[in-house]
């Protein structure tokens, strides 16, 4: 497990794209893993921002999103369609047809699930998959007790997450209790993890994942056995890392 630690959440996403873009570039069949979440905004950004400038081009690239809430309407704002159609979709060219994002409407049956880690295998599996964590140490929508070896399925959200994602649901719209998430297994088959903090809210379960033991009660741990796993942090998520051997 490496880790990065950088002033502030500026530089802990110009870092993340910097990676992301390098891969892009490189792969001729990129296939990406996406988040979504306050962290991974200034991602979208400076990509997009790359794009624009002509010095990054998307129309290779597949990707597969991490997660999606669970019973809102097509196109809800709060949604994950709708989080990546406007934060970084419309700005890039990658082709309609290669953007996944969890099946989460309709009955969620098993088989949805099963077909979109079909969809993943087919693709040549994920090469680089960014991930955010949960002040409870999610990583996707595994929430603590999740199986290592979990796949794509329908998960009941944690309380914890219902109150800090409740941010981002106005009061008008409700939180969903339950969303479709990649596994953790789908997860550690990726080439490359990138998990990005930030804030010391994210202090503690960044400290629990990186030294306490390799635990389902906190699902970032198992980075730790990942062969190719980046933690990108700025100072307040690396607040109780205690260390001074990490790059700045
Ligand atoms: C979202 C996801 C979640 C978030 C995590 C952090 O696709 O997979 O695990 O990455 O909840 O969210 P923020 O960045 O909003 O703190």
């Amino acid at each position: 497990m490496r880790i990065i630690v950088l002033k502030d959440r500026k530089a802990v996403c110009a870092a993340a794209a910097k990676r992301v873009a390098v891969f892009v570039e490189k792969d001729k069949r990129a296939v990406l893993g996406l988040a979504t979440g306050g962290t991974m905004t200034g991602v979208y950004e400076i990509l997009a921002d790359k794009y624009r400038r002509g010095s990054l081009n998307f129309s290779h690239v597949t990707s597969f999103n991490l997660d999606e809430y669970c019973g809102l309407a097509q196109g809800h704002k709060c949604g994950y369609n709708y989080y990546m159609y406007h934060n970084f979709f419309r700005h890039i060219n990658i082709r309609e047809k290669n953007r996944h994002i969890p099946p989460a409407s309709g009955k969620n049956s098993g088989d949805a699930c099963a077909a979109y880690e079909k969809k993943i295998r087919r693709a040549g599996g994920i090469g680089l998959q960014l991930l955010g964590i949960g002040t409870n140490g999610h990583i996707a929508f595994n929430e603590p007790g999740s199986s290592f070896c979990s796949r794509t399925r329908r998960v009941k959200l944690a309380e914890e997450t219902l109150k800090s994602n409740s941010r981002y649901f106005p009061r008008c719209a409700k939180l969903p209790c339950y969303a479709v998430t990649m596994g953790i297994g789908t997860i550690l088959e990726a080439g490359e993890l990138l998990l990005l903090a930030c804030g010391n809210k994210k202090a503690a379960a960044v400290e629990a994942a990186v030294k306490g033991p390799v635990t389902t009660d906190m699902p970032a741990s198992i980075l730790q056995l990942h062969p190719k796993a980046t933690l990108i942090l700025d100072r307040q998520a690396a607040g109780k890392l205690k260390t001074h051997n990490w790059k700045f």
